[in-house]
């Protein structure tokens, strides 16, 4: 088993003060955090007027995602201003009977069925890395973390736009994201702590994020112009624009609407997944002896056929090292909602319009519920071994807004890597340390260079 224990950011000794806590959130929201906050159950901090509130044991979890889920659906506010140019009334960022709405519409289009019919566009396109990689002189080099961000950016554009019209666009679609993201990244502070409007940035920045928010709606409107055309069926484009006739003709969202949650789409479907295969090639590449057992589970089950849908499910220590990376480096670290009324959590009053946080990042490695919780070991993963308790596990969030796609992200990633480690072994320079960079989602900082092999 592992004893590897991955780096992460220094912990405080004691609780910091509120100006300490903005400093530290400034460079990196993984920093603020003292060591007892991986041992409490429940926080209360106040900075600058703002309640503050994280709930962190599996019972509060719950409670916030599920039991008092109307009075906490509301993602913060300030959340919401960030991605409203962008994502206007889509999915991400919309509550109440809009949202219902939507997520009943869209529900269908991520079912198994679906799923394995998209599974054909992901396999396809991760064997063109593979080709890509394959001529790559021995010993060279890759940069993993950009390669897995155009090969889930190339997937998600496929899948929603299809072959011709996903691949003729992914590319311009994701530099305009990446100007959005650059627009908007200084507010992910002020997303999360709901920090008010005077707080530098927050206000101009959203006139800069309008403007870019309109080459992406524009290429989004363009390639929804096509797909009406038709000749795309199997995309998601198609399907959501059929999903959206209702019997009696009327279609039940406006273009712009059905643009709005196209883009949620691409923006939610890329990102998040090539951050969790970036940190598993990096785990990976520093347990050999979870290298090892990766390897052997991939000759066993495959006997060098190529994996597809159906393998996925028997690719069970592939799944487990994919489940402790997202247990360790959870893409979503920090989740935000709004408490829309006031409550009553342990006997502590919740004023109505506190910020409930619910961390990931801590929970995952909560010293009441995990056994080495630092430590990398997927075999606690494994289907023989004792299931985690109950919401002390969420890299997709929980309760009816837990991630829409999280059967096509896990495919995805499993997918990746047994089609990737079957062909090819990356390492790491011995010298070469790898830091993290947490805005919205947690990733590895640059672009993660890491000398590639061919494994035949
Ligand atoms: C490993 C990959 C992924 C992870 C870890 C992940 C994680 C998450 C998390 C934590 C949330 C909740 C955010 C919050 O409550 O603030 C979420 C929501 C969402 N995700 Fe994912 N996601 C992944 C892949 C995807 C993919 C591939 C898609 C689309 C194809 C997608 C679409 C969505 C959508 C639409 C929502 C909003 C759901 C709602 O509010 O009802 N995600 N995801």
């Amino acid at each position: 088993m592992s004893d590897f224990i991955p780096p992460y950011p220094k912990r405080h000794t004691k609780e910091i003060n509120p100006f300490q806590a903005l400093y530290y959130a400034q460079q990196d929201l993984l920093s603020i955090w003292d060591e007892e906050s991986f041992e409490v159950e429940f926080m209360h901090r106040k900075i600058l007027k703002q309640n503050i509130f994280i709930a962190n044991s599996p019972d509060l979890v719950r409670y916030i995602f599920v039991e008092a889920k109307e009075n906490y659906e509301r993602k913060s506010p300030q959340m919401r201003r960030a991605l409203e140019p962008l994502l206007g009334d889509g999915l991400f960022i919309s509550d109440g009977d809009t949202w219902a709405s939507r997520r009943k519409i869209q529900m269908p289009l991520f079912d198994s069925a679906h799923i394995k019919m998209f599974s054909r566009v992901m396999t396809s396109t991760i064997h063109e890395m593979a080709e890509e990689w394959a001529k790559v002189p021995e010993g060279g080099e890759v940069n993993v973390h950009t390669e897995m961000g155009k090969l889930t950016a190339e997937i998600i554009a496929r899948t929603l736009f299809g072959e011709k019209l996903g691949s003729e666009n992914s590319a311009a679609v994701v530099d305009a994201f990446a100007a959005y993201q650059s627009v908007v990244k200084q507010m992910a502070l002020s997303n999360f702590l709901g920090l008010p409007d005077w707080w530098p940035n927050v206000n101009a920045k959203v006139g800069k994020a309008r403007k870019a928010a309109k080459t992406i709606h524009n290429a989004v409107d363009a390639i929804i112009a096509k797909a009406e055309e038709g000749g795309h069926d199997g995309t998601l484009v198609a399907e959501l624009l059929k999903a959206n006739q209702t019997e009696s003709g009327i279609d039940t969202m406006t273009k712009e609407q059905i643009r709005n949650e196209l883009i949620v789409l691409f923006m939610a479907g890329h990102e998040t997944t090539a951050n969790v295969l970036a940190w598993t090639w990096y785990l990976i590449s520093q347990a050999p002896e979870v290298e090892k057992k990766l390897h052997a589970e991939l000759d066993e089950v495959l006997q060098g056929r190529t994996p597809e849908f159906a393998d996925v499910d028997k690719l069970k220590y592939t799944r487990a090292i994919l489940d402790e990376t997202m247990r360790l480096y959870p893409p979503v670290p920090i989740l935000s909602r709004e408490a829309l009324e006031g409550d009553t959590i342990r006997g502590k009053k919740v004023p109505p319009g506190s910020i409930m946080l619910i961390v990931p990042w801590l929970i995952q490695r909560h010293k009441k519920y995990w056994d080495k919780p630092d430590h990398f070991i997927p075999e606690r993963f494994m289907p023989d071994a004792p299931k985690p308790i109950k919401f002390t596990y969420i890299p997709f969030s929980a309760g009816p807004r837990v991630c829409l796609a999280k059967n096509f992200g896990i495919i995805e990633s499993v997918l990746s890597i047994a089609i990737l480690a079957q062909k090819f072994r990356l390492s790491l320079d011995e010298n070469q340390k790898v830091e993290h960079e947490c805005r919205l989602t947690l990733r590895p900082k640059g672009r993660l260079p890491m000398k590639i092999q061919n494994r035949n």
